[in-house]
């Protein structure tokens, strides 16, 4: 089979893999000056509990070099330059609407001299191998297209000693609170998407990716297929969310 006959998912559709990055990239795009206001409508907040937790796990260290890969609107670098002085952050995302916005925030401005924001793919980071301290991905892996080509990557550009983290949804462990939650999650989110960002498709393409994401033990297992050691994870409000933390050893 060429490359242009193999197929992946978009959601619950199923699509060429040469296409998805376009449609992904038209999805945020499409809800780029509303993606932090949704964040918070459709998690009450809590997006910002999980993305604490990722911080309080990692424990930025001073002067460090952190990759933040499909880093968006930059939630998890501003958190991270936040607490460790004299760090640097690259925010890299395919979706350049999405890096103009998290550079117009007011952290952004503050924090002008330590952030770098790049147009880029996490498929195919235009960075040398070796280079960086840390590489975080939030909410963002379950959007490319090959996700092991991500990790094979972020093994390639962090330094010996370096520390990958991913923060994305996962599987509830418990079937009926499982059921509750896709309720919520089906019904009310793209409702949500269509009343705040005018949106309703973008936002059933995002639940719909979360069901199709591997559960917590499966992308354990690939993390460590791109060569990480130490590979552990912690969910989330039951579940619901899950960070996976690795070291290049
Ligand atoms: C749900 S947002 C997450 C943004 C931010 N990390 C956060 O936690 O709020 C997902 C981001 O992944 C980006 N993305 C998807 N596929 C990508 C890829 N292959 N390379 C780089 N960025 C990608 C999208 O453009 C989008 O900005």
């Amino acid at each position: 089979m060429t490359d242009d006959q193999k197929t992946t998912h978009f959601g619950f559709q199923t699509v060429n893999e040469a296409e998805k990055a376009g449609m992904v990239h038209g999805v945020f795009t499409r809800v780029a000056s509303k993606y932090d206001v949704m964040n918070d409508a459709m998690s009450l907040g809590i997006h910002r509990i999980w993305k604490d937790a990722m911080m309080d796990w990692l424990a930025p260290r001073p002067g460090t070099k952190l990759l933040d890969v499909a880093g968006g609107t930059g939630d998890v670098s501003f958190r991270y330059l936040k607490r460790a002085p004299g760090a640097h952050a690259t925010v890299l995302d395919m979706t350049e609407s999405m890096l103009v916005e998290g550079r117009q925030r007011a952290e952004a401005d503050s924090m002008a001299d330590r952030l770098d924001w790049v147009v880029g793919d996490a498929m195919a980071l235009p960075f040398k191998a070796n280079t960086f301290d840390v590489y975080t991905i939030s909410f963002g892996i379950r959007n490319v297209t090959r996700v092991q080509d991500a990790l094979n990557e972020a093994f390639r550009v962090l330094r010996p000693g370096g520390r990958l983290m991913v923060l994305e949804f996962s599987q509830i462990p418990n079937d009926l609170m499982q059921k509750a939650y896709d309720l919520y999650s089906f019904n009310l989110i793209p409702v949500m998407g269509q009343v705040i960002a005018g949106d309703r498709d973008s936002y059933q393409y995002l639940v719909e990716s979360i069901r199709k994401f591997p559960d917590q033990e499966t992308f354990a297992g690939m993390i460590r297929q791109a060569g990480f050691g130490q590979v552990k994870y912690r969910n989330l409000t039951m579940g619901i969310a899950a960070l996976h933390s690795g070291w290049k050893i």
